[in-house]
């Protein structure tokens, strides 16, 4: 999809970070945008941000919780009723939960996989009957991680979430290309970005276990602030994303060490070792 202007994107989890990346780079392109999110005084906060960079732009504000599929659906029908149309879809919304796999609860595991798996799911499920009705060109991003492509210790719910997610996009790609749709997908991959995520549990519902009942998850998200402080502009990564939807780039990763990491995985996987652990660099 070359030609942006016009046309329109929707984007959950665009109350920060990447999200709000997205949204302002899309409203810069001079796109109509939905920008969805569960934080709603944030989410307020990138439409303020939009406008002021994009006053043109029509934009719309769904609170959303992605893990929700009938939320989601209303966010569908709500684009749907205002614009007529979704030509680009950021299934971006997630959290991030780490920690010894054999500490994890069930709400752990509902929380991380509600978001980050069904989010993307229910975004698919709402969204591709509507887009293929239009047949119209279009573009879906979903967002996973280095984590979805190489493993490491301490963060099993959050890797197999987002390994869910690669799988998911090349299916979906292969599902639109074996339906003849004119609708493109790319899987974002990024390695550190300069956000909130490491403090995720701001937006969970269920209680979150203290640090002596989890001393290991709250080590890891200490790890994780760390990482993601010295990370990319959310900017920079938008414009990798905009690049990636007009080039018809499917994996967008977001380091230069990806190539070595991706081969190294292979290499031992057919040397039938461990991969070695992923890295954020
Ligand atoms: N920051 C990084 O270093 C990094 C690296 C790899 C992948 N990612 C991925 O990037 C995506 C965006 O995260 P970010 O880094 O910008 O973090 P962030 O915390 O700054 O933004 C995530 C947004 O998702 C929203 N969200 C959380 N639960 C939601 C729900 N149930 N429904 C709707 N929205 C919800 C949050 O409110 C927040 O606004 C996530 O999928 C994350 O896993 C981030």
């Amino acid at each position: 999809m070359r030609d942006l202007a016009g046309r329109v994107a929707v984007v959950t989890g665009a109350a920060s970070g990447i999200g709000r990346g997205l949204a302002c780079r899309f409203g810069a392109e001079q796109m109509n945008v939905v920008i969805a999110d569960v934080e709603r005084a944030a989410l307020d906060e990138t439409a303020r941000l939009v406008r002021a960079a994009a006053p043109a732009v029509d934009l719309l504000v769904q609170p959303t919780d992605v893990s929700d599929g009938e939320q989601v659906e209303r966010l569908a029908a709500a684009t749907y009723e205002r614009f007529g149309a979704a030509h680009i879809l950021c299934n971006n919304a997630g959290v991030f939960q780490g920690g010894l796999l054999w500490q994890r609860s069930d709400a752990d595991w509902d929380w991380v996989l509600g978001v980050n798996l069904y989010g993307i799911i229910h975004g698919i499920r709402s969204f591709i009957p509507r887009m293929l009705d239009k047949a119209e060109d279009g573009h879906v991003v979903n967002t996973a991680s280095m984590a979805g492509l190489v493993t490491s210790a301490y963060s099993g719910p959050y890797s197999v979430s987002k390994f869910a997610a690669v799988a998911l996009s090349e299916s979906l790609a292969h599902d639109l290309r074996a339906a003849g749709a004119s609708i493109g997908v790319s899987v974002l991959c990024p390695s550190a970005v300069k956000t909130r995520i490491a403090e995720s549990s701001r937006n969970r519902l269920t209680p979150v276990a203290t640090e002596t009942e989890a001393p290991d998850a709250h080590f890891v998200e200490q790890a994780l602030r760390d990482l993601a402080s010295g990370g990319l502009d959310p900017a920079v990564v938008a414009g990798m994303v905009v690049d990636a939807i007009r080039t018809e780039q499917f994996y967008v990763p977001t380091s230069t060490t990806y190539d070595e990491q991706v081969r190294s995985r292979f290499d031992d996987m057919v040397a039938r070792r461990l991969p070695r652990t992923v890295r954020y660099d």
